[in-house]
């Protein structure tokens, strides 16, 4: 069944000009564009987005690395592209993360601080419901 993910280009991302290579995969897995956005994620967003995260030691700087810049916000569709992006992506610890990948590829841990690793991506059919219902309301 055809479905939809929501992708950020996270803030470190943008910065380090690595928007249009982190598209250029999306495309090229075969995935198809339905929305982008380019924006500064807020506080409050973000309590929504991240909401099971909202508590544990990492939150806050979290939040601060989340709000340091704009991220670029993307609804992505195909079949089983929710999981097809997880596997794009690598997993979570950039530094650990399988070469081939967005984050084995193009990421590292630059510090002991929050890790920041280029993507996110909705892990389940719910998640991607409820983050595409809070980053691209129209939709
Ligand atoms: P995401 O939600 O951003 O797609 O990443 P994920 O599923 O791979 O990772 P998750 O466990 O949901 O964590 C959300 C984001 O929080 C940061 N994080 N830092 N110990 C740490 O320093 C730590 N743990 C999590 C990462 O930016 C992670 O992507
Ligand atoms: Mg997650």
């Amino acid at each position: 069944m055809t479905e939809r993910t929501l992708i950020l280009v996270k803030p470190d991302g943008v910065k380090r000009g690595l928007a249009g290579e982190i598209l250029r995969r999306i495309e090229a897995k075969g995935y198809t564009l339905v929305a982008i956005d380019l924006r500064t994620a807020t506080a409050e967003l973000l309590a929504k987005h991240y909401e099971e995260h909202v508590g544990k030691p990492f939150y806050e700087p979290l939040v601060e690395f989340m709000t340091s810049g704009p991220s670029l916000a993307i609804v992505a569709e195909g079949e089983r592209v929710i999981e097809g992006f997880r596997s794009l992506a690598g997993t979570t610890d950039p530094t650990a993360a399988p070469p081939g990948t967005i984050r084995g590829d193009l990421g590292r841990q630059w510090s002991t601080a929050v890790l920041q690793n280029l993507v996110h991506g909705s892990d389940s059919p719910e998640s991607a419901d409820r983050e595409i219902g809070i980053w691209f309301p129209a939709l």
